[in-house]
């Protein structure tokens, strides 16, 4: 896996997000450090978990199964890493708020129609959410004055690139290149409104 720096134009030109992380972010995130690493903690266990159901569900595609088998061990362990941090600090992982973001998400999934189409969705969907982590992990790394905090998000934000990149070459394994260059454009439209929509807090990773 790549940090992003490495990645090539072309790649770089697909992360593409349109809508760029509203600044006051990091300074909302940095005064709610309890609630930002437990909400990240649970993007990480949702990552692992999503992979996990993707295996179940296209068992008989080995190079997917191949692919997020390891990706499944890579989220847990950001997971704990995480949760490790709350605990070193003194704080606790709180509950599992709704994900409005992945929700919004999740509502521009084809749900019927032909297997092709929906494994492309499924696909792009956790490339969505892994380039705006990413870009969200950049903000953070780049933003906070805290030394360590900014290696930390770096860390993730370096993972989370390879993971993106990653779900585009599966769609484009499974799927023809041009159809995942369009559907990929119309999901970065989706996610744009998605993103104009949510308020700006400090306790949420998107
Ligand atoms: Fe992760
Ligand atoms: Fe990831």
């Amino acid at each position: 896996m790549k940090p992003l720096e490495e990645l090539t134009l072309e790649t770089r030109a697909i992360l593409g997000l349109q809508l760029p992380t509203d600044p006051r972010w990091v300074d909302l995130a940095e005064k709610s450090l309890e609630d930002i690493l437990t909400d990240h903690a649970y993007c990480e266990q949702k990552a692992a978990t999503s992979c996990i159901s993707l295996i179940q569900r296209y068992n008989q595609k080995e190079k997917l199964v191949n692919e997020l088998a390891p990706i499944v061990t890579e989220e847990w362990g950001h997971f704990r890493l995480v949760l490790a941090e709350l605990q070193k600090r003194g704080l606790k992982l709180g509950r599992q708020r709704k994900d409005e973001y992945v929700n919004g998400l999740n509502e521009f999934c084809q749900k019927g129609g032909s297997e092709e189409g929906r494994l492309l969705d499924q696909l792009l969907m956790m490339a969505m959410i892994e380039a705006r982590s990413c870009e969200r992990f950049k903000r953070l790394s780049d933003g906070l004055n805290d030394q360590y905090m900014k290696k930390f998000y770096r860390r993730f934000m370096e993972s989370e690139a390879g993971h993106y990149t990653l779900f585009i070459e599966l769609a484009e394994t499974y799927i023809n290149k041009e159809k995942v260059r369009k559907r990929w454009n119309q999901w970065l439209e989706h996610e744009t409104e998605i993103m104009r929509k949510l308020e700006t807090r400090g306790d949420r990773m998107h």
